[in-house]
């Protein structure tokens, strides 16, 4: 488009965190799978130095000045798309008006990183848009600044790498620290289903941001540069001798753990094996409630429901927390008794049957 007047239109989706909870800004491991369902931006150009932003779900447009973008209201979606434009900027991209209609299929607020779908998209059609080359690690990086400067949240690079390198029928494996990328063949007997708790998420309400800063605290108190290079040797050490207690202790214990879930589970999945897979979805659940304190009451429910239905081998709070949803691997064939039965256990008890999601690992 940067010589011509034709539409350029890219697809980003969203992602499920399948392990590796609160690990990607500790330099640590994650395993997550793209969507089916995810975000899409079509681009026009426009005559004058106008980015021009149309929320087509919404029915919402903003109108921004390519030399002067700057947040819009917090909470407000166009941050996303403003602070990819911003990035691109940044970097020295040659940026002309531009016309961006954003559809998105990604529940927001559920934990699912509509965000970072809406991120991606931007990124990938600023790119065709603009004429740059950026390698999908930097746009990556990109929607990451973006949400860092225009959203207020410090996260890491699980959801925009998931978003970006995400290929059908894989799990993509991401060293945090070695920026390495692997994708995990998913056995075909793997489902998943994502049920919302109905609790929205706000990532920017500051619990997030709190929760990395006890574990830069615990980091600090360890004498490690990030809580990738602790081990659990060295937190029993810290622990014995009162260096590490309360909060920060309980954090690095559940990062520690995280990144050695990971690493089971890649190994089990090379091996086929989805019961152990499960098994440590359910254990970082439970580190995720006594450890790092990121549930709540109705994760938690749906959490211990799940595992009692037939066909489901694990069940965990995927992404941030603090509300949003659960994620449950099922096997191929069991998904819709799974789905019935999950509604059934939370309309006994909340009057309610929560939404859920059914789907295979998404992506190109
Ligand atoms: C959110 C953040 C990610 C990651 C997860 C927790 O999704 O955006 O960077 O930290 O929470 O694993």
């Amino acid at each position: 488009m940067t010589s011509g007047s034709e539409s350029v239109v890219a697809h980003a989706p969203g992602r499920a965190e399948w392990l590796g909870n609160h690990t990607d800004y500790n330099d640590g491991l994650v395993l997550g799978i793209g969507l089916e369902v995810g975000a899409t931006v079509t681009v026009q150009p426009a005559c004058d130095r106008q980015l021009v932003l149309r929320a087509l779900d919404l029915d919402e447009t903003r109108h921004c000045e390519l030399d002067a973008l700057s947040p819009a209201e917090a909470g407000s979606w166009a941050n996303y798309a403003i602070g990819v434009a911003a990035e691109f900027i940044a970097r020295g991209a040659q940026a002309q008006g531009l016309k961006l209609e954003i559809h998105s299929t990604v529940p927001m607020g559920a934990g699912l990183s509509s965000s970072a779908a809406l991120e991606c998209a931007t990124a990938r059609a600023l790119q065709q848009a603009w004429g740059t080359d950026f390698d999908d690690m930097e746009l990556a990086r990109i929607g990451q600044a973006a949400e860092h400067k225009f959203a207020g949240v410090r996260c890491g690079l699980l959801d925009q790498v998931t978003s970006l390198f995400a290929t059908r029928d894989h799990a993509v494996f991401f060293d945090c620290r070695s920026l390495e990328v692997e994708r995990v063949p998913v056995p075909p007997e793997a489902r998943f289903v994502i049920v919302q708790s109905g609790v929205k998420h706000a990532l920017s309400d500051g619990a997030y941001n709190e929760r990395r800063a006890e574990c830069e605290e615990a980091a600090r108190v360890l004498g490690v540069g990030k809580l990738r290079e602790a081990t659990p040797a060295l937190l029993d050490a810290a622990e014995g001798d009162g260096q590490l207690h309360g909060a920060p202790l309980r954090r690095a214990r559940h990062v520690v753990g995280e990144n050695a879930r990971v690493a089971a589970a890649v190994a089990a999945l090379r091996a086929g094996d989805l019961s152990t897979v499960g098994r440590l979805m359910n254990e970082s659940h439970e580190s995720s409630r006594t450890l790092f304190e990121n549930s709540c009451e109705e994760l938690d429910f749906l959490a211990s429901e799940a595992r009692k239905i037939s066909g489901c081998l694990g069940a965990r709070l995927t992404g941030g927390g603090f509300g949003g949803a659960v994620l449950a691997l099922v096997r191929g064939g069991a998904e819709e008794e799974f789905v019935k039965s999950i509604g059934d256990r939370a309309l006994a008890v909340w009057g309610h049957v929560p939404q859920a999601l059914v789907t295979g690992a998404g992506g190109r």
